[in-house]
């Protein structure tokens, strides 16, 4: 593996990264979540302390064997984290006395507005199928976005599905990129982001993998940087990209 691709070139940079995915109750027992597994931010959080950074981990809903790369970790904070409220408020807590910012993690875009305070039983309303009202929720990198100190960077992360996936080669596989690259474009203009990593998901890509696959835009939408292999070799990439972007 890549230990260290560049060591100790962000010593002393202070940098906030949110893995993970958020996750909103529906009653006591039950929540919305989505299929990130943390392993990507983690990665970033190991590379960006190897390197010699401060980092703050928000952790939504890791498992501990993926927390493991970082929990005894010199240089790495790890704050747990659960629905998308609470990432909001650590994050805004945290994000000034940061540098760099890479939210790298998969925030739920609606929360539940009729929480139930008791589990949801079936028979209470028998042969009923319950009726989820949901409410968007904030989104945290725009805040951070607007709220920027001056120098600061913030990266943004966009999980996209394309027809045909980006896999293999030939036509199909070239328009599935160039797809990739409309859609992270138009989420970076509406989102502001310094830098916006882009990376294809589907039902067996991205997720719960070792390996990972980022185009990776600079606030203009041009391709700063590419970088496909492990995790933490493609954090390695992202944070030359962030390291580039401070000078
Ligand atoms: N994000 C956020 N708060 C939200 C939603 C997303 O901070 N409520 C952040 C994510 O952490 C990520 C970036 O915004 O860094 C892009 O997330 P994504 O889900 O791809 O964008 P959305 O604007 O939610 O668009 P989509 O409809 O494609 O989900
Ligand atoms: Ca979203």
């Amino acid at each position: 593996a890549a230990e260290s691709a560049a060591p100790g070139d962000l010593d002393g940079l202070r940098v906030l990264v949110t893995a993970g995915g958020t996750r909103e109750p529906i009653d006591p027992v039950r929540y919305l979540g989505n299929r990130s597994s943390g392993r990507q931010g983690v990665a970033i959080a190991a590379a960006a302390a190897d390197r010699g950074a401060k980092v703050v981990l928000l952790a939504a809903n890791i498992d501990e064997s993926v927390l493991a790369e970082v929990r005894d970790r010199a240089g790495v904070r790890v704050v747990p984290v659960g629905t998308t409220a609470e990432l909001e408020a650590a994050a805004n807590g945290a994000s000034s006395g940061a540098e760099a910012v890479i939210m790298a993690a998969a925030v739920a875009d609606y929360r539940v507005a009729n929480v139930a305070d008791q589990k949801l039983r079936k028979e209470d309303s028998p042969g009923e199928a319950p009726v989820l009202e949901l409410v968007e929720n904030p989104d945290v990198l725009v805040g951070l976005v607007q709220g920027r100190r001056e120098g600061q960077v913030i990266v943004g992360f966009a999980a996209e599905t394309v027809a045909g996936g980006v896999e293999g080669e030939g036509l199909d596989a070239a328009a599935a990129r160039s797809e990739l690259l409309e859609r992270g474009r138009r989420k970076l203009a509406r989102k502001g982001a310094d830098l916006l990593a882009v990376n294809a998901v589907g039902w067996n890509a991205g997720f719960e993998t070792d390996d990972n696959s980022l185009l990776v835009l600079d606030a203009d939408g041009h391709l700063a940087c590419e970088a496909h292999g492990s995790k933490r070799d493609v954090a390695e990439r992202l944070l030359d990209a962030v390291r580039d972007e401070l000078r």
